[in-house]
């Protein structure tokens, strides 16, 4: 079952690698951004939804950038695919991300019971952290993985892509599961993709990457990870070199789409994440709920040039990003800003004018 990896290597000797400094070009913009490749900087897309199989195997070392790419996957494709991802939160890392997306966090007790309604949200995860040992935690990812691949046989087969399952950490689910190499072989079937991360190779048992149409990976704790790369024939000896100067957040992305068939590779500078914070501004009864992204962007509009956002941005953190009006409008004017500046401002970032008249009185008395 190791065609798919074997026949890369052909293609690896002939591909890009960044020695030779070029790269293929990817005429479809489809999918979603991930980052600028590393030679001619050219944004990269990746559509999911057209890879030859829908699993991706994401490896690399310890603070690499792995579970970084996972939340940006996992963001842009519900936000600009409309495809719906089910997390298996080993770690308790993923609860910002899908609370941002709307979704909803289940703790691993809730999820025995109500797996099927929380595997249909279009956003969840299943929260294993607060599981006190290690048993424990693979005693409960065994019977989720058994109870996804039940619901799985009880779905009608689909052609498209509609879900996702992200399996960080994947070498312990991998350890625990009877038979996770079912949800790589029938997932397909069900359009149902298996995105799995982990650091050590030699422990994805090599199903797994024979079956992910799409690898992506980042710089390897050892040689021997490089060895096992090597010798099953997903990297040669220029890549090796390539991948060893990688720096966190840069990757090697290698995929096969329906249309090429063959494996191409490309180098992303930075995996680009999404800023997935929300600020609070609270006054009275007034609590507004404002995005970072928006945030940044009305502040910025409104003091083009500047370094408002910055002190704001770093105000705001020493608030835990839940500000009190009086005192955010007091900051504001202690940084120089007046009251011409500071009313428009405030509006657009949703205030009501009673709620900004009050607020203002209060902070010059
Ligand atoms: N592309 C990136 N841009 C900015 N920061 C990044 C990027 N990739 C990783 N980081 C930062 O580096 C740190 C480690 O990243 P991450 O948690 O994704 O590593 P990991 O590969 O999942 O490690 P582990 O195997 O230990 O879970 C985090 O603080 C993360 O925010
Ligand atoms: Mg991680």
């Amino acid at each position: 079952m190791l065609t798919g990896i074997n026949s890369n290597a052909k293609y690896a000797s002939t591909m890009m690698c960044m020695d030779g400094m070029s790269e293929p070009s990817l005429e479809d913009g489809s999918g979603v951004y991930l980052g600028r490749t590393k030679v001619y900087r050219t944004p990269f897309f990746l559509n999911v939804h057209k890879l030859l199989n829908p699993h991706i195997a994401v490896l690399g070392m310890s603070g690499a950038g792995k579970t970084y790419f996972l939340k940006s996957l996992i963001a842009r494709n519900v936000l600009c695919c409309n495809t719906k991802v089910l997390v298996l939160d080993w770690n308790g890392e993923y609860g910002n991300v899908v609370s941002f997306l709307g979704g909803a966090v289940a703790d691993s007790t809730a999820a025995e019971t109500s797996f099927e309604a929380i595997a249909s949200d279009s956003v969840s995860s299943i929260d294993l952290s607060a599981l006190k040992s290690d048993t424990e935690r693979k005693r409960t990812a065994a019977r989720l993985l058994d109870m996804l691949i039940d619901d799985m046989h009880r779905m009608r087969l689909e052609k498209d892509l509609g879900r996702i399952v992200v399996l960080d950490e994947a070498w312990r689910f991998i350890e625990s599961a009877g038979d996770i190499g079912a949800l790589f072989r029938e997932g397909r079937k069900y359009g149902i993709g298996i995105v799995t991360a982990t650091q050590l190779t030699s422990d994805v048992n090599k199903e797994v990457l024979s079956n992910a149409a799409c690898t992506v990976l980042f710089r390897l704790q050892n040689s021997a990870d490089y060895a096992f790369l090597l010798d099953i024939g997903m990297i040669g000896e220029c890549e090796k070199r390539s991948i060893l100067q990688l720096h966190q957040g840069s990757c090697m992305l290698s995929m096969a789409t329906r249309e090429t068939r063959e494996h191409m590779r490309f180098f992303i500078e930075r995996i680009e994440g999404i800023d997935t914070r929300v600020y609070g501004i609270r006054c009275d009864a007034m609590h507004l709920k404002i995005a970072g992204v928006d945030f940044q962007k009305i502040t910025e509009r409104h003091f083009a040039g500047s370094d408002v956002w910055q002190k704001i941005e770093n105000y705001a953190g020493s608030k835990d990003r839940e500000l009190e009006a009086t005192a955010f409008v007091r900051f504001l004017l202690g940084i120089g800003l007046h009251r011409q500046d500071i009313v428009p401002y405030l509006r657009a970032l949703g205030t009501s004018d009673v709620t900004i008249a009050e607020v203002y009185e209060r902070a010059v008395q």
